[in-house]
């Protein structure tokens, strides 16, 4: 057995008790390719800021920096961010934890593979006639540093203070609504860009997928930037890769003919963000979106899932755990037990095809509004129960 350490985050909000269930499927299905998986506690979030005073305790993100693996629960809860936050904004984890972590472990490669589930047809904002037979095949990958996510605080000290004044380039803490100009800057830089993009026609290959590039190149500088690194690699280095080019306007309508939208699909961070929750909504729901980030030169990772910490769900055992499972059997893989992964992809399926169901899985459409069910434990164990059968 290889040992393989794993930082742990186990989240606010319900996001622990989904992690607890995530953890232990991914434990045991990990073991089928020979790995013994060790998970690390490195809190984070409103609960780390009740036990230790910082939503990012120093020794958790040095600990985490060091394993380069991290296995996240969603962090934030919006009842802190209206008591705690207001006094110590600069605390809120949405900045200081998770955008945080994205840019010291340099995760640039946002993986959101939209997976069609049948079972769930009536959930899908899509109309089911929309989907063929053999299902979709669309993995979003959100470029996921830089843009305007990061610009500002990248940019700051190249701007002389006076001028950040004049230009309304306020840090998002200060901001008041009695300003005269806010502005945020959104940049990109070439060799970062390059990089991307040759992870992005690579992943097409390896998928053999085509490669679609979703900008707003008809306004915006960065975007003709982006888009002309992107003919220019392709044509160069990946000829055989089919590429094409979608404005981001389009894109989002297209969400809704899915047949149309399949391939790799790369996008700015911001695009990313806004379109990929639009497509795990349209082909299916939000529960079951999971997601990966990923540093492609040196492999530093982490997984979490896209269903954020649902608050209201806590300490009630509702919440839906699938989402994590998934994201757990993407971690699988990319610490090198395929097998374990494949085999949590089929029982999550197979639970789904039995008709098991956490409550918001069901639709009131469908007239079974009033059926309880399964708490998050209990839909936990029947996919553990599928993943030791094929062991
Ligand atoms: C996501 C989330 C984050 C983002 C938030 C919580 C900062 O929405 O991972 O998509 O916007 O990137
Ligand atoms: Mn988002």
């Amino acid at each position: 057995m290889k040992n393989i350490e794993i930082a742990l985050v186990m989240g606010d909000g319900s996001a622990p008790e989904m992690m607890r269930v995530a953890c232990k499927i991914a434990k045991i299905a990990a073991v089928i390719d020979g790995i013994n998986i060790q998970f690390i506690k490195t809190p984070m979030g409103w609960g780390a800021y009740q036990k230790y005073g910082d939503t990012l305790p120093k020794k958790s993100l040095e600990k985490a920096m060091e394993i380069g693996i991290v296995f996240f629960g969603a962090v934030g809860d919006p009842a802190l961010d209206n008591t705690i936050g207001v006094e110590k904004p600069e605390m809120k984890p949405e900045t200081k934890v998770l955008l945080a972590l994205r840019s010291q472990m340099g995760l640039l490669l946002n993986f959101r593979p939209v997976v069609y589930y049948k079972e769930l047809a009536h959930l899908a904002q899509v109309r089911p006639e929309r989907i063929p037979e053999q299902g979709i095949r669309q993995i979003w990958l959100r470029f996921l540093l830089q843009d305007s996510y990061f610009g500002s605080e990248d940019l700051r000290e190249q701007i002389p203070p006076e001028v950040r004044e004049r230009i309304g380039l306020w840090r998002k803490n200060v901001v008041t609504g009695d300003q005269l100009i806010v502005s945020d800057i959104a940049y990109y830089t070439r060799k970062v860009v390059e990089k991307y993009f040759r992870a992005a026609f690579s992943h097409a290959r390896l998928m053999k997928l085509p490669l679609i590039v979703i900008d707003k190149a008809n306004i915006m500088a960065r975007y003709v930037f982006w888009r002309k690194i992107a003919e220019r690699i392709g044509k160069k280095e990946f000829p055989d890769v089919p590429l094409s080019f979608q404005y981001v306007d389009a894109a989002n309508a297209l969400l809704f003919d899915p047949v149309k939208l399949q391939g790799v699909i790369a996008c700015g961070n911001e695009h990313g963000d806004i379109l990929s929750d639009g497509a795990v909504a349209a082909m299916g729901s939000m529960g079951l979106m999971c997601s990966s980030a990923i540093n492609p030169d040196n492999g530093k990772a982490m997984f979490e899932a896209g269903s954020g910490t649902a608050p209201t769900l806590a300490g009630k055992n509702i919440a839906n755990p699938l989402g994590r499972i998934l994201t757990a059997a993407m971690m699988l893989r990319h610490i090198g037990a395929p097998k374990g992964a494949g085999a949590i992809e089929t029982a999550v399926r197979e639970v789904l095809s039995n008709g098991s169901r956490t409550a918001d899985l069901f639709s009131a459409k469908r007239g079974d509004a009033d059926s309880i069910g399964l708490g998050t434990k209990e839909i936990g164990e029947l996919v553990l129960d599928r993943v030791l059968r094929q062991r």
